[in-house]
């Protein structure tokens, strides 16, 4: 039967609006899907940040009081540079992974999703620790004083725990603010993904696994801590401390 030309017209806008639809609802799940892959991830990110998987720059060298530049460059270039390369690595082979072989006495999907938060959160964790180091040290500005004082009952008391922590930890220490009772606290790591405070988020973060200090100190991590609170940079935890 013949089609009127009308018709037809019409026939063939309608499959022009769904063809770009279709078009445009692609791109976007391609986006959605694949977080990393660019244009997604820059819609939300700001203009300047680093995109996921690739190692952030911190340059630190010479603005460090006691913390040499070889010790910096070790454990900034080669270990927390090593954890985003995992990171990315243990993502590509989760695409992959056989999840119906998943079981919890051993797997190889259980591995990677172990592996997974303890390469994420070495490289969260170290990227929170270099942020916060580069300043004097000084002393805490005005929001965060007022945290520390209120639920520490005074600076010194904070810093007497803080570093009590610092000699017991064996892997990271935080001053955190936990949402459970919206009150800070010093936290004690084993390991990046072990004793993890659940709800509770970061102010200050400091790395004492042998590697932060070995190459400057040797055994003496008090004399490592001490260089810790001379680098603190305060303008970064009072800009933690403003943030919900
Ligand atoms: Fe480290």
């Amino acid at each position: 039967m013949r089609r009127p030309a009308g018709m037809s017209k019409i026939v063939l806008f309608i499959v022009a609006v769904a063809a770009v639809a279709a078009f445009a609802w692609g791109a976007g799940a391609q986006g959605h899907d694949a977080p990393h892959a660019g244009g997604a991830v820059l819609c939300s990110a700001s203009p300047d940040a680093t995109p996921p998987y690739q190692a952030r720059k911190f340059p630190l060298e010479g603005k460090l009081d006691g913390i040499s530049d070889r010790a910096l460059q070790v454990h900034r270039d080669v270990l927390y540079a090593g954890y985003v390369k995992k990171l990315r690595e243990i993502a590509e082979k989760l695409e992959k992974a056989d999840r119906s072989a998943a079981a919890a006495s051993y797997s190889d999907y259980r591995e990677l999703k172990v592996e997974e938060s303890f390469a994420l959160d070495g490289v969260v964790l170290h990227e929170m620790y270099f942020e916060n180091l580069g300043g004097k040290g000084s002393a805490p500005q005005a929001a965060t004083l007022t945290l520390i004082e209120r639920d520490f009952g005074s600076y010194e008391k904070w810093r007497e725990d803080f570093l009590a922590c610092g000699k017991a930890a064996r892997g990271w220490v935080l001053l955190a603010r936990a949402d459970y009772d919206g009150k800070l606290h010093n936290f004690l790591l084993d390991a990046h993904n072990s004793l993890v405070p659940m709800g509770a988020k970061p102010l200050l973060v400091l790395d004492v696994y042998e590697h932060a200090y070995f190459i400057d100190y040797g055994a003496d991590r008090a004399a490592y801590l001490d260089a810790f609170f001379r680098n603190i940079d305060w303008h970064k935890v009072e800009e933690r401390a403003g943030k919900r």
